[in-house]
């Protein structure tokens, strides 16, 4: 049984047990996890408290959809992708706003919410990506291609925004690159993506230089084509559903290749019976609720990071933050941080 001070009746409890299992019904895409009704049960005394602390401390809870289910439907306000998330956090009116997700994605609600008390469950919800490039390693990097545009992936420190010249997701970066009048585009921190970048903008015969820094996701870029082409032999009629964060040689085998949000949409709207998503588990679970009647092959894997987020968590950061869970940035470095961000919703298309 998870651990909660707070008291509820029996029949709040129960109410809440339903509620939670009709929500969660059909997700197994944590291994060793199960959402059965037992487990709704567990959840259902934490995700009542954390309601009522929300309510309490005029909080919102943004959750990505790579978190556990229990927190996505449990007691999540707005879940989606790191562009969606950003808005939210944008236009949010909350004293509070706690990011079930990871630490950069936390850092750019503060920098768009600067009034509102932002705190992650987990200080340790890092990001390979992130952590692949510091404020001082972009300043070098700068300096050797002077005159590029620097165009930073949303994945990053608030640092490396601060010293770009506009930020991206997943869901923006081919229009939001196109837009640029420099033909020389400095893109960090994501190696892979970059490759993808120069791919599609050729395609689209966009001609743009694209030098990138040396970072990988380490969910996305051990997926392998040889995997794929096994997996479209035993199932016909798959369809295969990547991250741009995945190889270029991965995304070439991909019958879709976009954001979390994207990829949703793509399911969502396709009729194939099969689907191999490559991507994080969480993603599928999201999937499993929302597209009953489709079927998801395995092959996802797990996010370390995204995975330290739980409900205790959650409602610890609720309840009391501790310093490290509560997000602070220096001030000269939020404001040109925000610039960035700013920038991508003047150039990001508006759908
Ligand atoms: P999305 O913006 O597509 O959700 O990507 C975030 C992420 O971290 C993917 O690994
Ligand atoms: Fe970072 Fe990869 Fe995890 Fe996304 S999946 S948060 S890019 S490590």
């Amino acid at each position: 049984m998870v651990s909660t001070n707070a008291a509820f009746t029996a029949a709040e409890l129960e109410a809440e047990t339903e509620r939670l299992f009709k929500a969660f019904l059909q997700v197994d895409c944590t291994p060793g996890k199960s959402w059965d009704y037992e487990a709704c049960r567990n959840f259902a005394p934490l995700t009542l408290e954390i309601n009522r602390l929300k309510k309490e401390k005029d909080a919102v809870i943004l959750t990505h959809s790579y978190v556990e289910p229990e927190i996505v439907y449990g007691v999540g306000d707005y879940k989606g992708d790191s562009y969606y998330l950003s808005l939210m956090a944008r236009d949010a009116k909350a004293k509070m706003i706690v990011f079930a997700g990871v630490v950069f994605m936390a850092e750019t609600a503060k920098i768009l919410s600067p009034d509102a008390t932002v705190v992650v469950p987990d200080r340790g919800s890092g990001c390979s990506l992130a952590d692949s490039l510091s404020g001082d390693q972009l300043r070098k990097l700068k300096a050797a291609y002077p005159g590029a545009a620097v165009v930073c992936y949303i994945n990053s420190t608030a640092d490396v925004k601060a010293e770009s010249d506009v930020c991206v997701t997943s869901g923006n970066v081919y229009d939001i690159i196109a837009k640029l009048p420099q033909e020389r585009i400095l893109f960090v921190p994501d190696r892979l993506m970059g490759e993808n970048i120069r791919t599609e903008l050729k395609r689209r015969g966009v001609a743009k230089e694209i030098i990138t820094s040396d970072g990988t996701c380490i969910v996305h870029d051990v997926f392998d084509a040889p995997a794929v082409a096994d997996a479209r032999a035993r199932f016909p009629g798959l369809k295969v559903v990547a991250h741009p964060e995945c190889t270029p040689e991965v995304a070439a085998v991909a019958d879709f290749v976009g954001s979390t949000g994207a990829m949703m949409k793509y399911v969502k709207t396709s009729e194939a019976p099969y689907y191999l998503m490559l991507t994080e588990c969480g993603l599928v679970g999201r999937l499993q609720v929302e597209t009953p009647g489709k079927h998801f092959i395995g092959g996802c894997r797990l996010c370390p990071y995204m995975k330290l987020n739980s409900l205790e968590k959650v409602r610890d950061a609720l309840l009391a933050p501790r310093p490290d869970q509560i997000v602070t940035l220096d001030d000269d470095i939020r404001h040109r941080a925000a610039r960035c961000i700013d920038r991508m919703f003047e150039l990001a298309p508006k759908d």
